[in-house]
């Protein structure tokens, strides 16, 4: 039968099928029975509908099947759609033919479960309301993401995964066998950008990225998505202005599109959509020391990187997200040049979130200084040649250029509102989890 002779539950809503036969298929959310009337709740990737089915309304065959269907039992029905106030959303559907796809077996996931048994299910956790919420979320943004840089004249550029280099140091590398040698699971696209704006001056690209990241916190994956752009010519003042409409566009987006998941979210779109049009601060790493020093009376050594303490601080002062420049050169990556104005200080950025969702985009100008990138590699024990190829792009027509890369799921976390961004990718892989 074709697609669309089934109903989506969510056009239920929308009062078109009142007093109408309809057909339509999903799994049963919710059952229960007494004596010859059944209530279920039944859901498909829409929305949640409520069905009575009624002995004597369908052959008994079917009533008895849908006496017994166990919850996420898989179900087309035909019936009529009727206003009820009682119902939730208000309508409801009288069944009048009840087939059975698969009667499935005692659902494993009930109420009041931990968060670790839910993640050893999240084949089937991710049919909960709560995660199809984010999920739905998540594909927004991506589409946004893609949709941003399209309509802004970038080209969507492509970097392997499997790379012989590290560009945002060693020590949260995966490391990868790889025929008789060795190679690594992508930390970022960077890299090969620099050398796709050579050709196509604009570019973008999302894709997996990888960290081995030691440490358990709720803001960090091992394998997580990373959308990054780079470009011929922009200078710093450009990019945080690109990321800024970014996000921005982001934000717009999900308010457009996603009024229903925010609402099952408990988020408040009209914060979102507040933020979507408010211009975000951008303020020096020092400008932000000080903050913290005369608002927060926290006393952080010039030079050290900021925490998740320091940024939730600072946050407190901002409703919007906020651009932090010119962060300590010593603690930056190896590509990230020295501020001619601030010599101590990189010509770098990070985009922070309120609410505690910490950084969700990192980027910079980038070294053109070719003597100075050697020496921090070698200091940082890196074998020079492997990154010859890379040099080739300081010495055939090198041009100021800059990036940056926002994390998917810190932003997807930071919209929806979840405690862990572990909910904002559908399978977590953190350095305790790498199932199912
Ligand atoms: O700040 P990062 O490390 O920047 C880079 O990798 C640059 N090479 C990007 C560029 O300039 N093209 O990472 C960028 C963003 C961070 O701001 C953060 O939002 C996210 O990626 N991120 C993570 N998200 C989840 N789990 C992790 N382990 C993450 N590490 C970084
Ligand atoms: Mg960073």
């Amino acid at each position: 039968m074709a697609e669309q002779e089934w109903v989506k539950m969510k056009e239920v809503f929308k009062g078109n099928y009142t007093d109408k036969k309809i057909k339509t298929r999903g799994w049963i959310y919710r059952t229960r029975s007494s004596g010859n009337i059944v209530f279920t709740v039944l859901r498909d990737s829409s929305d949640v509908l409520q069905a009575t089915i009624k002995k004597g309304n369908l052959p008994d065959k079917e009533f008895e099947d849908a006496k017994k269907a166990l919850v996420e039992s898989s179900v087309e029905l035909e019936g009529e759609v009727k206003e009820d106030k009682r119902a939730p959303g208000g309508y409801e559907l009288k069944v009048t033919k009840f087939d059975v796809i698969n009667f499935a077996e005692v659902f494993p996931i009930t109420k009041d479960q931990s968060p670790e048994f839910l993640l050893d299910q999240r084949h089937l956790w991710i049919r909960s309301q709560k995660l199809s919420a984010i999920l739905k979320i998540r594909s927004t943004v991506v589409g946004a993401i893609h949709k941003f840089f399209r309509e802004n004249g970038y080209y969507e550029f492509d970097a392997p995964v499997l790379q012989p280099n590290q560009c945002e140091g060693g020590s949260t590398l995966f490391e990868v066998k790889y025929y008789d040698n060795k190679t690594y699971l992508s930390q970022s696209w960077q890299l090969y950008a620099e050398a796709g704006i050579f050709a196509l001056e604009k570019i973008y690209n999302m894709g997996p990225t990888f960290r081995a990241e030691k440490s358990k916190t709720s803001r960090h994956l091992s394998e997580f998505w990373m959308a990054e752009m780079e470009a011929a010519w922009m200078k710093l003042d450009e990019i945080t202005e690109v990321a800024k409409d970014e996000i921005k566009f982001i934000l717009k987006e999900v308010v457009e599109n996603n009024k229903r998941e925010l609402e099952i979210l408990g988020r408040d779109a009209s914060m979102l959509e507040k933020i979507s049009k408010a211009k975000f601060p951008t303020i020096t790493y020092t400008e932000a020391l000080k903050i913290l020093e005369e608002k927060e009376g926290m006393d952080v050594e010039w030079g050290k990187d900021l925490r998740t303490i320091e940024e939730n601080n600072l946050m407190n002062h901002f409703d919007t997200p906020v651009v932090v420049t010119n962060y300590p050169l010593e603690i930056m990556a190896f590509y990230k040049p020295k501020d001619p104005k601030d010599s101590k200080t990189a010509l770098c950025f990070d985009m922070i979130a309120p609410e505690g969702y910490g950084e969700i985009v990192g980027g910079s100008e980038r070294s053109t200084d070719l003597d100075d990138m050697k020496k921090r590699l070698e200091d940082m024990g890196e074998k020079i040649e492997n990154y010859e190829w890379y040099f080739d792009l300081r010495r055939f027509g090198s041009v100021p250029h800059s990036g940056y890369g926002v994390g998917v799921e810190r932003v997807v976390a930071w919209i929806c509102g979840t405690d862990n961004i572990k909910d904002a990718i559908p399978f977590p892989r953190t350095v305790l989890r790498y199932t199912p």
